[in-house]
C-alpha cells in the first residue's frame, strides 16, 4: 500500500510533506546545479529525478559487467538479454498489455517518429492524418513531415483558448479516409487531459488507427491499454524516475510497421543483396539496446509500484491546488494552465518576459521551465506568447512551493 502525504498544522497553513523526498539524492545531498543552497525542482514535466534504489541498481548492473543482449553466448550477454525482456515484461505489466507488443526506442520522440516513419509505405496522397492543436512539437513534426513525403492532408482539431479540444469537426475529420488520428494524453502546457476514450473510441468507428502521446500522463496515470484500446502509445522513462535513453512504444499490432532503423538483431535472413526481417517486435530494434536505461527503467517501475499511482496523484494534486492559490493571492501572473491539472501549474505576466523570470529564479535555486514548451500551435491558441511552468513530482513539498512564490515576489518587486 503507498505511503500517504504527510500533512501538518503549521502556524494555521497546511504544510504538505513528501514521504519520498528523502529517496532523491539530487534533492537531498549535492543539489543538481552544484551550487550551494536548497534547491526548489519544479521540473519534472521536463524530466525527474532519479531515486537511489534505482541508481543503485543501475551501478550494480555496471559493477558486475556490461554485456550486449542476444549477440554472445557468455554469461554478461545472457544476463542483458534477461534485463531487456523483464524490463519489456514489467513496462507490459504497468500499462496492461503483452510485452510481445512492446518496442524500445530512445524516447517518446522516437516512438513517433518510428510509426510516422513505419506507415509511410502505406500512405499516398488520398489519405489525411489527423492531430489536435494540443500537441507537443513531437507528435506533429513527424506528421507533418509524412503528410509533406507522401502528399497526405494534415487536419487539425482546433482548441479553444482554455485548451479544450474543439471536436465538432471530429466525425468529419475522421471520414476522409483517414490513415491515423494521433492526439496527447495529457498536454505539456496545460496540464489538461483530452477524453481520450470517446477519441480512440470515434475512430474505431471510422476504423482509423490512434496513437496516443502519453509522455505526460505515464507518471501520474494508471494507464491501461487494454480499457483504452488505442493502436499505439508512446512514452519516455526519464518522465518515469528513470535515468534518460529509454522510450516505450506499444503497438497493438507491429506488422504493419517499417523499421525506422536498418541494423543488427532485427533480421531471418541477408544476403549481400538482401535481408528477410524478423516477424516479432525485435524487428523494429535495430542495434544494441541501452541496457544502462533499461535498467534503470526497471527497477523505476518497480519504485512506483511500491508507491501506487493513487499515492502519487493525492500528492501531485494537492501541490497543485497549493500553488494555483498562492500564485493567484501573492502574485500579479496569471494562470494559463487547467483547473484540472495533476501536475503542473504554468503561469505569465504581460509586464515581464518569462526567461527573464525563469533566469532570476534559478539564481534563487528554483528550477521552472520557461518558453512555448515546443508547443507553439497550442500557445497560439490560448494567446501566449510564451509562459513559466511549474511542475511536480512525488518530491515535492510545500517549501518548494514557497520558495517559489518567495522568488517571485522577489523578482516582482526588483523588476518594478
Ligand atoms: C507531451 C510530450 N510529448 C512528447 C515529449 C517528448 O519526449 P522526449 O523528449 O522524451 O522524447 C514531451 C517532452 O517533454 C512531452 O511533454
Amino acid at each position: 500500500m503507498g505511503t500517504n502525504p504527510l500533512i501538518l498544522k503549521k502556524r494555521l497553513q497546511l504544510t504538505l510533506l513528501s514521504p519520498w523526498k528523502k529517496d532523491f539524492p539530487a534533492l537531498n545531498e549535492v543539489s543538481a546545479d552544484l551550487s550551494p543552497g536548497r534547491l526548489s525542482y519544479l521540473d519534472s514535466a521536463a524530466t525527474c529525478q532519479v531515486p537511489e534504489i534505482v541508481i543503485a541498481n543501475v551501478a550494480d548492473y555496471l559493477r558486475a559487467g556490461q554485456g550486449n543482449a542476444g549477440r554472445g553466448m557468455h554469461g554478461l550477454s545472457e544476463r542483458a538479454t534477461t534485463v531487456i525482456e523483464n524490463c519489456r515484461q514489467k513496462v507490459a505489466k504497468l500499462i496492461h498489455c503483452n510485452s510481445e507488443q512492446i518496442t524500445f526506442t530512445k524516447g517518446t520522440t522516437e516512438s513517433i517518429n518510428l510509426v510516422a516513419n513505419g506507415l509511410k509505405h502505406g500512405i499516398t496522397s488520398n489519405y489525411s492524418i489527423l492531430v489536435t492543436q494540443l500537441e507537443h512539437h513531437s507528435n506533429l513534426l513527424p506528421w507533418q513531415q509524412l503528410c509533406q513525403q507522401t502528399g497526405a492532408k494534415l487536419n487539425v482539431l482546433p482548441i479553444d483558448a482554455r485548451g479544450n479540444i474543439d471536436d465538432s469537426q471530429l466525425d468529419m475529420f475522421l471520414s476522409e479516409n483517414c490513415a491515423l488520428f494521433a492526439f496527447t494524453h495529457c498536454s505539456n502546457v496545460l496540464g489538461n487531459q483530452p477524453n481520450i476514450q470517446h477519441l480512440t473510441d470515434s475512430a474505431k468507428h471510422f476504423e482509423v488507427a490512434t496513437l496516443i502521446d502519453g509522455a505526460q500522463a505515464i507518471s501520474h496515470d494508471d494507464v491501461n491499454l487494454q480499457q483504452i484500446d488505442c493502436d499505439y502509445y508512446a512514452f519516455s522513462g526519464h518522465k518515469l524516475y528513470a535515468p534518460g535513453g529509454s522510450g516505450i512504444l506499444y503497438s497493438k499490432d507491429h506488422s504493419n510497421l517499417e523499421p525506422l532503423l536498418l541494423g543488427g538483431g532485427i533480421v531471418n535472413k541477408t544476403t549481400i543483396a538482401d535481408y528477410e526481417l524478423r516477424t516479432d517486435s525485435l524487428r523494429l530494434e535495430a542495434g544494441s539496446a541501452n541496457l544502462v536505461a533499461l535498467t534503470g527503467l526497471s527497477s523505476a517501475i518497480d519504485y512506483i509500484n511500491s508507491i501506487g499511482y493513487g499515492a502519487i496523484q493525492r500528492h501531485e494534486q494537492a501541490l497543485v491546488t497549493e500553488l494555483v492559490q498562492r500564485i493567484n493571492n501573492e502574485t500579479s501572473f496569471d494562470i494559463v494552465s487547467s483547473l484540472n491539472s495533476k501536475n503542473l501549474v504554468s503561469f505569465f505576466s504581460p509586464k515581464y518576459h518569462c526567461h527573464d523570470v525563469a533566469s532570476l529564479l534559478a539564481e534563487k535555486k528554483v528550477a521552472v521551465r520557461a518558453g512555448h514548451h515546443c508547443a507553439q500551435p497550442c500557445l497560439q491558441a490560448i494567446g501566449v506568447k510564451h509562459c513559466l511552468r511549474a511542475s511536480f513530482g512525488l518530491y515535492n513539498d510545500s517549501d518548494d512551493i514557497a520558495q517559489l512564490i518567495e522568488g517571485i515576489k522577489e523578482i516582482e518587486e526588483t523588476l518594478a
